[in-house]
Parts: C-alpha cells; sequence; structure tokens
C-alpha cells in the first residue's frame, strides 16, 4: 500500500479530519480535506463534527483548534512545528506592557501561544486584523502584538492610535523593498500581492496592487487573467495557485521564502500521527478558558 493510500485509510478508521495550512508541502496538501489561511482553518476546527482532528500547520494553529473545539483529539503531526514570530512574545512580557498601559486593548495575532492569548482581549488573523481594531471602542488605547509589519499596515488603514511590539516573521522581514523593485523591473506588467507581515512594510505595502492574507492570495489567483502575478510570501502557496489557474505564471517575489516550520510535517509525520495518535494539543483548561474570549471574537468577525 503506498503511504498515501495508508494516510487514507487511517484518516478514515480514525474518523479524522486532516487541516492543512497553505504553506504545507504539496502533497501534505493534497491529502487534506481541506487548505485554507488560519481564519478558515480556525472556523474549520470549531466546526468539525469528526473526533479527530490532524493538524498540518504548526502548532499555534493547532492550539487555536483545540481552545475552539477542546472536546476533540486535536494532533500536531510534528512537535517541531513551531513559529519563529509566536516566539517574539512571551505572556510574562504582554503582562508587564499591559501594566505600563492601564485600560488598554490588547490585539494578538493569532500567531502567538496560548498563554499569550489568554492575556489578550482580542485576536485576530492577517484576514481580519483590520476588521477587528475596527471593533475595538473609539478611544481605547491599542497594544499590538507580536507582528510590527502587520500592525504598522492596520495602523495606517484604521487610523487608530496603536502600541506596537517589535517583533517579526524571520520569513516575510526578509521580503523587503529592495526586492520589490527588481520583481518590478523585471516584470513591469505584472501586478504584486503581498501578506502584510512583509519586511519593512510602511515601504513595501504601499507599493504592491493588494495586501492579502494567504487565502485572500488563492482568490485572488483563481480569479486574475494577467499572464503573471508576483507572490510575496511564503512560497508553499503557489501550488495552490499554480493548480487554480495554470494559465496564469505565479512567480515567488524571493524563492528562497520558505518557512522551515511549515516545512516540518511529511507524509511518513501524518502516518505515524493517524496510527499513534500523536502528538497530542494539550492546553491546560484555566488558559484556554482565558484565550477562547479573545478566539471567539477572531472567528465571529
Ligand atoms: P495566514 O493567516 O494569512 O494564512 O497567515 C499565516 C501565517 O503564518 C503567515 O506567515
Ligand atoms: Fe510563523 Fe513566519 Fe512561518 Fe508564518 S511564515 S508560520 S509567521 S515563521
Amino acid at each position: 500500500m503506498s503511504l498515501e493510500s495508508e494516510i487514507r485509510a487511517l484518516k478514515e478508521s480514525r474518523n479524522a479530519v486532516l487541516l492543512a495550512h497553505n504553506y504545507q508541502r504539496p502533497e501534505v496538501q493534497d491529502l487534506a480535506d481541506d487548505v485554507g489561511d488560519s481564519l478558515y482553518l480556525a472556523r474549520r476546527a470549531r466546526e468539525t463534527d469528526r473526533p479527530v482532528i490532524v493538524f498540518a500547520g504548526v502548532r499555534f494553529m493547532a492550539e487555536t483548534a483545540k481552545i475552539l473545539n477542546p472536546g476533540k483529539t486535536v494532533l500536531l503531526p510534528d512537535p517541531k512545528a513551531g513559529c519563529g514570530l509566536a516566539d517574539a512574545v512571551t505572556a510574562e512580557q504582554v503582562r508587564t506592557w499591559k501594566s505600563e498601559h492601564p485600560g488598554a486593548a490588547v490585539v494578538a495575532y493569532v500567531n502567538t501561544s496560548a498563554e499569550v492569548k489568554a492575556e489578550a482581549d482580542y485576536c485576530c488573523t492577517s484576514s481580519n486584523a483590520v476588521k477587528v481594531v475596527e471593533g475595538v471602542p473609539a478611544g481605547q488605547e491599542i497594544l499590538f502584538l507580536p507582528d510590527m509589519f502587520l500592525g504598522d499596515y492596520v495602523r495606517r488603514r484604521t487610523g487608530r492610535a496603536m502600541h506596537l511590539w517589535v517583533g517579526d516573521c524571520p520569513v516575510h522581514a526578509k521580503l523587503r523593498p529592495e526586492a520589490l523593485a527588481r520583481a518590478r523591473a523585471a516584470h513591469p506588467a505584472a501586478p504584486v500581492i503581498a501578506h502584510p507581515e512583509c519586511g519593512c512594510a510602511s515601504q513595501v505595502l504601499p507599493q504592491v496592487d493588494r495586501v492579502l492574507s494567504t487565502d485572500g492570495m488563492v482568490r485572488f489567483a483563481e480569479e486574475t487573467h494577467d499572464p503573471e502575478v508576483i507572490v510575496a510570501t511564503e512560497v508553499g502557496i503557489l501550488h495552490r495557485m499554480r493548480r487554480l489557474n495554470p494559465g496564469t505564471n505565479f512567480e515567488p517575489l524571493d524563492a528562497g521564502a520558505i518557512c522551515p516550520y511549515m516545512k516540518e510535517i511529511d507524509l511518513g509525520d501524518l502516518r505515524d500521527s493517524l496510527a499513534e495518535l500523536r502528538y497530542e494539543i494539550d492546553v491546560p483548561p484555566a488558559t484556554a478558558l482565558r484565550a477562547r474570549r479573545a478566539l471567539e471574537r477572531m472567528v465571529a468577525t
């Protein structure tokens, strides 16, 4: 039996749903029941009636699934699948920051640990960060964490006074204005679509055609009639774009933009995860209870 057939059979016998992020390896995406961005996958995890959720993504996504659906078994097939951005802030640091700004609303990007989410009033993803911040009562001070580039983008879009945590994604922070200028010169007619985590956002993002979450990029790819599009994000997303629209040439802004955490899970890990029900995500109930309020606001926005 092929590894793929083994995984399909195990998925069936475990009555499991396999959710995969847009940056996952192509072969993992191809086996998934659903592929999407952080917000879409959080909503799917919340809705599923299957008892087991296998999360082919990174830890904060699997934790989010567990917090939103505590009765389910949530598996992260490789425990090394972390996130450099989520590591940029600890719950202790958030508590200190809050004590310096009494009364401020804490808006945490979903790329954070469960402990950090427990300190937050709101969570958001790249696809609804602007709407979430617009929903914070007018006049209330905002502490936004941990991605300063996304935060800067949201601050410009909303005009809200926001304090930004100085953190970034090690993959997107490298996508800078110089690379954009080179791509523009090489492909003058091609639109550029960019993820809001891109480095030096204040210079990059005003120059691009669209700022989008990964699912926003996939929808753009499906609908475009442009012969060529420049894609400023992690390269794993190109698999889905090229399959959905073979008539367009999707060029990465930087072919080296590869998230090592997103590539940890391979087919062998998926098979072992389903066979041995590992590695089970466990969020302490007190932390989950506090984090759920901010996450429920996120999925409702
Ligand atoms: P999306 O929510 O846009 O999929 O982004 C997740 C992520 O980790 C980007 O680096
Ligand atoms: Fe985290 Fe960046 Fe990887 Fe996204 S691309 S999972 S933010 S390290």
